[in-house]
């Protein structure tokens, strides 16, 4: 109770102060002549935007906070790739006027944590597209490892209009560690850590005749795919593979090229290597003309690990391609920005333009698990290239925060809830110390209010200040750096709102959600990866993967109840208001998204030498194989939901308890059918006396107009015709009780040979398509039915579910077997599936990466003939002429493509089946280990045992 007190009195002050910055926002020529008299402003329209000094050059203050001589080896390389990005042109005479956009003029603090993701996504042909672009749907909205930018593109898109280009600069930091404090890469000698990979033998020739087939046939869709790209999208993110046009959703920097670099090596494309090589060299990763938020999760698993990996895989140093080491360095600049805060943990939407980078801000307080946790690989393995402590330093305070966190516990011990707050700040502690105050003083406590744009006001109060400069890292310097001057709301010196520490916690408001799926995915998938990646010199990393394996078992994994028995798993999402013994609600869902965890269960299970937890890896897997196996085009949907065996250790398929999961009301069906028809008799019956009275009535009437024949006139034209109506409405003899629903369907399948009897549950998929695509189990269209007119085929009209067809009693409640039979039909649903809620398939990696995991780690080769399933699948149901596409039903054949081709697809997927085919000792997991994005990455030795 005292708690939600606490909460509300955050809501009151969190809207007060929003209204406030909404009405600085709304004035911001006002904030303009604030901020142009300060340094670290923006440029002033028509400035020439000099990139050749990455800092703005109307800063003439203090230098402390230029950078030290770690930045040499980085900002030289920036320095010399600067002539490409002094780019003006005259700006366009728009409307708005100004340079800048005016959001431009909005504080950074609340843009973070509004967590807002705008894209543009246009086509060659004009920025009109721009809004049209197909909207992806996910079961999650929160971007994750899962989203993979599916989120992003269904975020409302929003076209920038920029005109003059503007870029990023290296801004002097506000919150700078000293050297001292720098975590530097752990040192010593790799520990040995048990072998991955299972020792294939010796391949006999027909296997690896047929292997090789395979694998060349991989290969040819690789080259399909990346020859559409490059006809029709060089240079853009992503090639939109039915219109051969191009979206660019990751800022415009090629990302399905940069993406694909280290699968074009290793299938050996070399000349499109080279010639991809190319276009690495012309991204300009210091602006973007599509958006003004970098996706900091996205761009580091798609560009960072991407160019990481494709260096890596050239053979490094030796391998001769610097470039792919200099670009990684370039944006890895750009992305040190946003660990910039009192904290360091990042800002995960970047607005990188000056006007916003130069602000002060914090983490979100908000942010999904999935993308604070996910950038650690791609940081460290740059850390280890370069030698550069900083990058590894900017990760492993996040993982120190999620071990301090894992420790100091979460409702589900071992793993942590999707949203997290990131800021750092205690507003409970805040909240209390408040209350304290405006015991002492309300009207004290009040002009903090009208004063402080922060949230506390707890700024002032000496007692607090002491308590969070102990744990906080800011440095005292920071607070009088002249930035904080740029604060509109007052001429007194403003720093960021100072807050009470606190490390990682739940943004729930009470609630919060657990699972492996989206937004939380690659969190955990990094924890083994990263041991891996350090040698098993970070010891965290093994407590994190055990403790997070144990919730799982604990509270997610169950055994779904499939139709012939098979032994699988699938890891479920659960809610809970923080006492999961006594509340934990569990959604057994089956989401392509989590499909990556049987890998990680396989590869931990390995490395940490806890063989059950391979076997689980490979239910896992194969859960996912059945999930592609249970659908007509042979794919997965992307989320849907099962049946939980109620005894796992002696599970039987049980169609009377799949038929109440199916309906949950089953038990009430009954019951307002038996409403029903008791009502409709009394109406019934309540017309018929009315019908009755009307006729007497004319009838009385008649008589008294013969009786006398003077007397004519509305009344009794309109008693005539009322009685006629009512007649026609409820007439005895054409009124029939509802048939059972059985004899229904029955008569109407002999009575009516339209169609054959087979057809009642089991019609081609083609038909039902479109009448089911969304329909409630229980809408029921009545149609007047009629045989098509000659020569139109009779398709479209037996869409509509038979049934519906000639029941006589629309309105009449369906009965528990006809509400399953109808759910059944109109969803088109999989044996075993109770829904499917999500039907796209949108070209993602998950299962066949773990099927890949499964292979190189028990050698048996069940995966590759399931693997080789899938692979026909997806190619026969997404193939295009310039690519593949997703595609938007994977419950029919042959589905609508929804003209998207991510960049996954040719980085991750397309290398998953490769490598299932290849020689096992190609990227050998006991070699490297792959980021989220299936960029390979050097580990630092071979094994002890290999
Ligand atoms: C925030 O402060 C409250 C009250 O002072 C304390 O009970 C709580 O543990 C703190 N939260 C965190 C995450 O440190
Ligand atoms: C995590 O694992 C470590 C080492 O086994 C243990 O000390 C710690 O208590 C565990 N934490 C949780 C939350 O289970
Ligand atoms: C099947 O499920 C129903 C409903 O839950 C239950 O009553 C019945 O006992 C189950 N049958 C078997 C064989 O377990």
């Amino acid at each position: 109770m005292l708690r939600l007190r606490r909460y509300r009195y955050y809501v009151l002050s969190a809207t007060i102060i929003i209204f406030l910055l909404f009405h600085v926002a709304q004035n911001s020529g006002q904030w303009d002549s604030v901020s142009a008299s300060v340094p670290y402003s923006k440029t002033p329209p028509g400035h020439r935007t000099d990139t050749s000094n990455r800092f703005d050059p109307s800063f003439k203050g203090d230098t402390r906070f230029y950078s030290n001589g770690n930045d040499d080896l980085p900002q030289k390389i920036l320095d010399d790739t600067a002539d490409d990005h002094t780019t003006v042109t005259i700006p366009d005479l728009k409307a708005a006027g100004g340079v800048d956009d005016d959001d431009d003029d909005l504080p950074t603090t609340i843009i973070d944590n509004v967590d807002t993701t705008q894209v543009v996504a246009y086509d060659k042909d004009g920025a009109a597209k721009t809004t049209l672009a197909p909207l992806i749907d996910i079961p999650d909205q929160n971007v994750g490892q899962g989203a993979k930018g599916a989120a992003i593109a269904k975020e409302k898109e929003t076209e920038v209009a920029t005109t003059t280009t503007i870029h990023w600069r290296k801004m002097p930091e506000h919150f700078p560690l000293a050297e001292s404090e720098i975590i530097s890469l752990p040192t010593g000698k790799p520990y040995p850590i048990p072998s991955v990979q299972y020792d294939f033998g010796k391949e006999s020739p027909a296997a690896r005749e047929k292997r090789q087939g395979r694998q060349d046939l991989v290969k040819a869709e690789m080259e399909r795919s990346w020859a559409g790209y490059m006809k029709y999208a060089k240079g853009h993110d992503e090639l939109s593979p039915v219109s051969g046009k191009f979206r660019d959703p990751f800022c415009g920097w090629a990302a399905t090229l940069v993406d694909s670099l280290d699968t074009l090596w290793i299938m050996d494309m070399k000349d499109e290597f080279e010639e991809a090589l190319l276009e690495v060299e012309k991204i300009d990763f210091t602006t973007s003309s599509t958006r003004s938020e970098i996706p900091v999760f996205e761009t580091t698993i798609r560009y960072l690990g991407g160019l990481v990996a494709a260096y890596d895989v050239t053979g490094g140093k030796t391998g001769g391609y610097d470039i792919l080491l200099e670009k990684a360095i370039e944006l890895a600049e750009i992305l040190m920005g946003v660990f910039d805060t009192p904290n360091r943990m990042p800002i995960l939407y970047y607005n990188w333009k000056p006007a916003f980078a130069s602000q002060p801000k914090r983490a979100g307080s908000g942010v999904s698990v999935a993308e604070l946790g996910s950038l650690a690989m791609e940081f460290t393995r740059l850390a280890q290239i370069t030698k550069e402590s900083r990058y590894y330093d900017a990760v492993a305070r996040i993982t120190d925060a999620f071990f301090e966190w894992q420790e100091r516990g979460t409702s589900l011990s071992g793993i942590f809830p999707e949203h997290v707050d990131a800021a750092g700040c205690n507003r409970t502690a805040e909240a209390e110390i408040a209350a304290q105050q405006s015991k002492l003083s309300i009207e004290e406590e009040e002009d903090l209010y009208a004063d402080d744009e922060g949230y506390s006001p707890a700024t002032s109060n000496e007692k607090v200040k002491q308590s969070s400069t102990k744990s906080g890292k800011r440095s005292t310097s920071a607070n009088k750096g002249p930035i904080q001057q740029t604060n509109h709301l007052s001429s007194k010196e403003k720093p960021l709102p100072d807050c009470i520490a606190k490390g990682l916690d739940s943004a729930g408001w009470g609630s919060e959600q657990y699972s492996m799926g989206g937004s939380q995915d690659s969190t955990y998938e990094y924890f083994p990866k990263q041991f891996l990646l350090l040698g098993g010199l970070e010891p965290k990393y093994k407590w994190l993967h055990m403790n997070m394996t144990k919730a799982v078992k604990k509270w997610l994994l169950y055994r779904p109840m499939v139709p012939d028995d098979r032994d699988i798993l699938f890891s479920a999402k659960v809610m809970t208001q923080g006492n999961p013994e006594f509340d934990a609600n569990t959604e057994f869902e089956v989401s392509h998204l989590t499909c990556f965890i049987g890998g990680m269960f396989g590869l931990g299970g390995k490395i940490f030498d806890v063989p059950a937890d391979v076997e689980i890896g490979k239910k896992l897997t194969d859960g996912c194989v059945w999930a592609y196996e249970s659908t007509p085009s042979g794919i997965m949907p992307e989320g849907a939901h099962v049946v939980p065996c109620t005894d796992p250790a002696n599970c039987h398929w049980n169609q009377t308890m799949y038929e109440e999961w199916l309906d949950p009301l089953f038990d009430t069906r009954e019951a307002s059918i038996k409403d029903y028809n008791e009502r409709k008799a009394e109406l019934k019956e309540q017309k018929e006396r009315e019908r009755q009275d009307a006729l007497l009535q004319k009838f009385a009437e008649d008589r008294a107009l013969k009786a006398d024949p003077d007397a004519t006139g509305d009344k009794t034209e309109q008693l005539r015709k009322a009685a006629l109506a009512d007649d026609a409405q409820s007439h005895p003899a054409s009124y029939s009780v509802p048939k059972k629903w059985e004899d229904v369907v029955r008569s109407d399948v002999s009575g009516n040979q339209r169609r054959a009897p087979t057809s009642k549950f089991t019609e081609s998929e083609e038909e039902s398509s479109m009448a089911s695509k969304s329909s409630p189990a229980d809408s029921r269209t009545v149609e007047a039915d009629s045989d098509p007119a000659p020569g139109f085929s009779s398709k479209g009209i037996s869409q509509i579910p038979l049934q519906e067809e000639v029941d006589p009693d629309p309105l009449r409640p369906l009965s528990h077997e006809e509400y399953v039979a109808n759910k059944i039909k109109n969803e088109k649903l999989p044996p075993g599936f109770v829904n499917v809620n999500f039907r796209r398939y949108i070209l993602r990696p998950e299962a066949i990466e773990s099927v890949w995991y499964m292979h190189r780690i028990t050698g048996e080769s069940y995966w590759q003939e399931k693997g080789w399933k899938m692979f026909r699948a997806i190619v026969s149901q997404t193939t295009t002429e310039a690519g593949n596409s997703a595609i938007d039903d994977v419950l029919i054949k042959n589905s609508e493509q929804v003209n998207e081709m991510e960049s996954f697809w040719t980085a991750e997927t397309l290398k998953y089946f490769y490598l299932l085919y290849s020689e096992p000792d190609l990227i050998s997991l006991d070699e490297w280990v792959l980021n989220t994005e299936a960029h390979p990455f050097k580990r630092p030795t071979a094994p002890f045992n290999t």
